[in-house]
């Protein structure tokens, strides 16, 4: 049964620097959607925190247009379809994934949505994770873009989270020492003994740049997550012809102006790439990683953890915690319960 009215999560203003309780507006309005030929209503259960999101409120021309004032906030999400309307490909009770935005309902066309083929062994959750965005961009941007081999020195920064904690296991699993870094001695322990790196760093310990020169010597593929001070630091340490995969810079975000890289020459001495990379770009080819993905999951040797913040009304907060390192592994969000088995 409908409710009355229903919540949705608008940009109300663009934040110079952390997002603050004024970046968003919750409103609660009216019940009247109604989904009309080849759409259907969804119920939005749960909806993933990303960075990338800090990036698409900024004012500026990116691979995505910025969200406007007003407007909904992006985001993806799964729900369950509560309705569909004439000639829908989809039916009741279906659960189908998308960039539904920051809402608990909402009416899509059926080509912006995709059914989730839930299966045993997976968790429902995976489909915002390791078989989602995150997932897909540790698994092209280790392989495809840093195109690591066995025997190589991978570093990956940002490594308790939902992409860098991916990445450390594909590159074990392919092989290469896994140096990783995280922020807390927590995250590290859980590095090192739950997934199987051979050692974790916290950038936070006074000793950090002199275990990171102990520990790697030097790198052959630095998965970047974090940029900053230290993707100048990791560019000091680079083995000839070594990769750099740009995939995030979490550390830039929340300034108007990144601080730049002092150490750059180092690409030219050591015959290094340096690349940046955008998951949207590898669509054509989701299907083979999401497959072996997937076969890793229910096999167990692909670990992965989910912290999950119960409501809407607590998105916006809750995505301070990716800039403040209170997430390990993937952020989502709750917004609906649902009396389905997923
Ligand atoms: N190129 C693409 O297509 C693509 C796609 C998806 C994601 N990404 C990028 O991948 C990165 C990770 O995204 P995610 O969704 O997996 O997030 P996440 O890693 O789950 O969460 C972000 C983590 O970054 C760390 N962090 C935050 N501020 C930091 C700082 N100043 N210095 C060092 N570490 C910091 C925090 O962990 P600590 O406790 O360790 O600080 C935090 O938990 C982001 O940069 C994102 O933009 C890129």
């Amino acid at each position: 049964m409908a409710p009355s009215t229903y919540t949705r999560v608008t940009l109300q203003e663009r934040p110079p620097e952390e997002i603050t309780p004024t970046t968003f507006k919750q409103e609660t309005v009216p019940f009247d959607l109604k989904p009309g030929r080849g759409q259907i209503l969804v119920k939005i259960l749960y909806l993933s925190l990303d960075p990338a999101l800090r990036g698409f409120i900024k004012d500026q021309r990116s691979y995505m247009r910025p969200v406007q004032i007003g407007e909904v906030m992006r985001g993806h999400a799964f729900g369950e379809v509560i309705e569909a309307g004439p000639g829908s490909k989809y039916k009741v009770g279906d659960i189908v994934e998308g960039g539904f935005g920051w809402t608990e309902y909402g009416v899509f066309d059926d080509k912006v949505a995709e059914k989730i083929e839930h299966q045993p062994g997976l968790d429902i959750l995976d489909f915002l994770g390791p078989l989602g965005t995150t997932g897909l961009t540790a698994y092209f941007g280790l392989l495809d873009v840093g195109k690591i081999k066995a025997g190589e020195t991978l570093v990956v920064s940002g490594a308790a989270g939902a992409t860098g904690s991916i990445v450390c296991q594909i590159g074990k699993k392919k092989g290469a020492k896994v140096v990783a870094i995280a922020g807390s001695v927590e995250k590290c322990q859980w590095l090192e003994k739950d997934l199987g790196v051979d050692k974790a760093l916290n950038y936070k310990s006074p000793s950090f740049y002199d275990d990171f020169k102990k520990e790697v010597g030097y790198l052959d593929v630095f998965f970047d997550n974090v940029g900053g001070d230290i993707l100048n630091f990791a560019l000091t340490r680079l083995n000839q012809k070594a990769r750099i995969v740009l995939c995030g810079a979490i550390s830039d975000y929340n300034k108007a102006k990144p601080k730049g890289l002092s150490s750059y020459l180092n690409l030219i001495s050591q015959r290094a790439r340096i690349e940046g990379f955008i998951i949207l770009d590898y669509a054509p080819r989701y299907a083979e990683a999401r497959k072996e993905i997937a076969e890793w999951l229910k096999e167990g040797s692909l670990k992965r953890r989910f912290h999950v913040v119960q409501g809407l009304q607590n998105a916006a907060q809750a995505m301070n915690l990716l800039f403040t390192g209170g997430n390990t592994g993937k952020l989502v969000v709750q917004v609906s319960q649902t009396a389905a088995k997923l």
